[in-house]
C-alpha cells in the first residue's frame, strides 16, 4: 500500500511522499468536468499557473508522440504550423535504434522520461522483448497509460495563451501487450543490476539534478553488450540542475572549452576524462538531430539535439 498504483501506473519512487507532493495537482485532476467549465477553470488559473503548466506539457509532449498525420491543422495553422512536423522523438529514436545494432537476446528495454508514451511504443515496435517507459510527470504518464490500455490519445492541444482545444483519437499499436508504463526516478530504477538489454534517454540529461549519477545508474542497470542511446539540445536550467552537475555549459576554460556535446562523448569513453563511465563506451553519434516543439498553434521552438550510442562492455 505504501506505493500505490493510480490510474493503472505504479508509483515505484524511492520518495513516494515527496513524488506525490510534487504532482499532487495532476493526481487528482480530474476529466468529467464539462468543457466549458474547464475553460473558466484555465482562465482563473491563468498564465503560468501550475495547471496552465501541467496542460502545455500535455499539449506539448502528445503533440510531437501521437499527432502523425492525425492531425488536421486547424484554420490557425498556416505556414508556421507546416513547417514543424510532429514526430522529433520518433525520428531521433529510430535513427539510434538503427545505430544500435543487435541486442543481447531476451532482455528487457527502458524508455527513460518517456513522457507520452510515444517512443516507449516505437522501441517495442523495433525489439522484442518487454518494454518499460519511466517518467516523473503523472499527467504525462496517463496519457500514455490510457493509450497503453483504451488505444485511444485524449489531451489539451494549446491553441494560444490559455486556451485549449481537446483532442482525442485513436491509434492502433500492435506491441502494447508487451509495453508499461511506471512513475519512477530513472536516478535510482526499482531493477535490479544487469537487468536491460536497450536504454533509450531522449531529452532527460538536462531535465534531472545529476546528469552523470543517471548514466552511472543506466551503466549498471544494462547487461554487458547492452545499448544506450541518449540524446539532448543542452537546454541547461538550474530549476533542474545545479549549474555545478551540468555536463558542460560553464567553465569554458577548461578542456573541452565548456561544450556539452564533447564532454558527454568524453564520459562515455573510458579514461577520457577523470569521471569518464568504466563500462560505457561510445560506438555513434550525430551532432545535430533537428526537434521541433509545439509551444501553441502560432508558437514552434526549434532545437538541434546531440545524440550518443554507447556499448556497455564486460
Ligand atoms: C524533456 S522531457 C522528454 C520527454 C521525451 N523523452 C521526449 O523526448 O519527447 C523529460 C521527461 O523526463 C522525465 N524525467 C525528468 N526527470 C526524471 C527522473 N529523474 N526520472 C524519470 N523521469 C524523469 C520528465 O517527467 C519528462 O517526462
Amino acid at each position: 500500500m505504501e506505493f500505490p498504483i493510480i490510474d493503472g501506473i505504479p508509483i515505484l519512487h524511492a520518495n513516494v511522499r515527496g513524488q506525490v507532493d510534487a504532482y499532487l495537482l495532476h493526481l487528482i485532476a480530474r476529466e468529467d468536468l464539462p468543457h466549458e467549465i474547464e475553460t473558466l477553470i484555465s482562465d482563473a488559473a491563468g498564465p503560468g499557473s501550475a495547471y496552465d503548466s501541467m496542460k502545455q506539457a500535455m499539449s506539448s509532449y502528445a503533440w510531437d508522440h501521437y499527432e502523425f498525420g492525425a492531425s488536421e491543422p486547424s484554420l490557425s495553422e498556416g505556414a508556421v504550423a507546416a513547417k514543424h512536423r510532429p514526430g522529433s522523438a520518433s525520428r531521433c529514436l529510430i535513427q539510434a535504434i538503427e545505430k544500435s545494432g543487435k541486442l543481447p537476446s531476451n532482455t528487457v528495454s527502458l524508455d527513460v522520461g518517456c513522457a507520452t508514451g510515444g517512443t516507449t511504443f516505437d522501441v517495442a515496435g523495433k525489439f522484442r522483448g518487454l518494454v518499460l517507459g519511466v517518467g516523473l510527470n503523472f499527467s504525462l504518464l496517463r496519457i500514455a497509460a490510457r493509450v497503453l490500455r483504451e488505444g485511444r490519445v485524449v489531451y489539451p492541444r494549446r491553441q494560444g495563451g490559455v486556451v485549449y482545444e481537446r483532442r482525442e483519437f485513436s491509434v492502433s499499436l500492435a506491441e502494447a501487450d508487451r509495453v508499461d508504463f511506471w512513475c519512477c526516478d530513472a536516478c535510482c530504477l526499482p531493477l535490479g543490476p544487469d537487468s536491460l538489454g536497450f536504454v533509450s534517454a531522449l531529452n532527460v540529461l538536462d531535465c534531472v539534478p545529476s546528469p552523470l549519477s543517471l548514466l552511472k545508474e543506466i551503466e549498471a542497470s544494462l547487461v554487458s553488450e547492452g545499448k544506450l542511446a541518449v540524446c539532448c539540445p543542452y537546454d541547461w536550467s538550474p530549476a533542474a540542475t545545479p549549474l555545478e552537475e551540468w555536463l558542460g555549459g560553464h567553465s569554458q576554460r577548461g578542456q573541452n572549452q565548456g561544450d556539452s556535446a564533447s564532454i558527454l562523448e568524453a564520459l562515455l569513453t573510458p579514461g577520457a576524462l577523470p569521471g569518464s563511465l568504466e563500462k560505457l563506451r561510445m560506438i555513434d553519434s550525430e551532432p545535430d538531430i533537428p526537434w521541433s516543439v509545439r509551444v501553441h498553434a502560432r508558437s514552434f521552438a526549434e532545437y538541434q539535439a546531440h545524440l550518443v550510442v554507447a556499448q556497455k562492455y564486460a
